[in-house]
């Protein structure tokens, strides 16, 4: 094998079963071979140490789970070209502001429980409807804009590891929470607002964000959760001041198959 074409994985290792801190192991990877960063660790674990650990499932950036550290900045690793390094030696570690499971797995059920927390679906007085729907509720193409970016998030976690306010504060709810709250307040056809804003209006909610703008920096789908957090402020200052207007919530509407004339199924053309 060509020496030119190995680049060098610095892998960070470790399992709570038998160290007592973190090190790093180092691992030949054929660059011909490997295209991607996860490509390199999947060539890592099937030739040269299956003790590896690292999460993985959909490889192209949908299911947010091969979230790491990549050369020191948060990237999925099947979402990252090695040759976007220009570097022979690569750099890997866990997501901060993760606990460590083993070595590259970080622990994401207090992310996901922070996400569940803000209540991430449509919340309405009309219980009824809700639980046997006649209809759709309608949603305008210009109302869907407001809100579209926010709906891309695929709960990687990456934000919240480049955010310098989750690094210093456990009870940060953090940017995908929040971000995500924004999303579902501002949703015309959701009523949930009194329910989700005392959760974020707090000293560990939006309050504590300053506007860094890591966490929109580093967000691999394009979100711009700062911008939703700083978007989400305004709407608790307004309200407040009993400034904001008052949002009635989308009322139902047939849906476009009902409403559309049957066509008739088109005849065959070859006998
Ligand atoms: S906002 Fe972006 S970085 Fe944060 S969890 Fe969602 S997709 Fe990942
Ligand atoms: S493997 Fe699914 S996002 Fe990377």
């Amino acid at each position: 094998m060509d020496k030119n074409n190995l680049i060098t994985f610095k892998v960070q290792r470790y399992d709570p079963e038998h160290d007592r801190i973190p090190h790093f192991q180092e691992f030949m990877v054929p660059s011909g071979k490997c295209l991607t960063v996860l490509e390199g660790l999947l060539y890592i674990k099937e030739n040269l140490d299956s003790s590896l650990a690292f999460r993985a499932s959909c490889r192209m950036a949908i299911c947010g789970s091969c979230g790491i550290l990549i050369n020191n900045y948060p990237n999925l690793a099947c979402h990252t070209q090695i040759e976007e390094f220009h570097s022979d030696t690569l750099t890997v570690k866990p997501l901060p502001n993760l606990p460590i499971i083993k070595d590259l797995v970080v622990d994401l059920i207090p992310f996901f429980n922070t996400h569940k927390s803000i209540k991430p679906y449509i919340l309405r007085q009309d219980a009824e409807e809700m639980e046997k729907p006649t209809a759709e509720y309608a949603q305008p193409p210009r109302a869907l804009e407001t809100l579209l970016q926010f709906t891309h998030c695929i709960k990687c976690g990456i934000c919240i590891s480049a955010c310098p306010t989750s690094a210093s504060d456990r009870l940060f709810l953090g940017p995908q929470a929040l971000s995500q709250c924004y999303r579902y307040c501002t949703d015309n056809r959701d009523e949930g607002e009194k329910e989700r804003f005392p959760m974020v209006d707090t000293d560990h909610g939006v309050w504590h964000c300053h506007l860094a703008g890591a966490c929109s920096e580093a967000c691999p789908k394009g979100v711009d959760p700062a911008l939703a957090i700083q978007l989400l402020k305004r709407r608790l200052v307004s309200r407040a001041v009993a400034l904001g207007k008052k949002q009635q919530p989308s009322s139902t509407v047939p849906s476009p198959a009902e409403t559309k004339p049957k066509l008739p199924f088109p005849g065959f053309t070859v006998k």
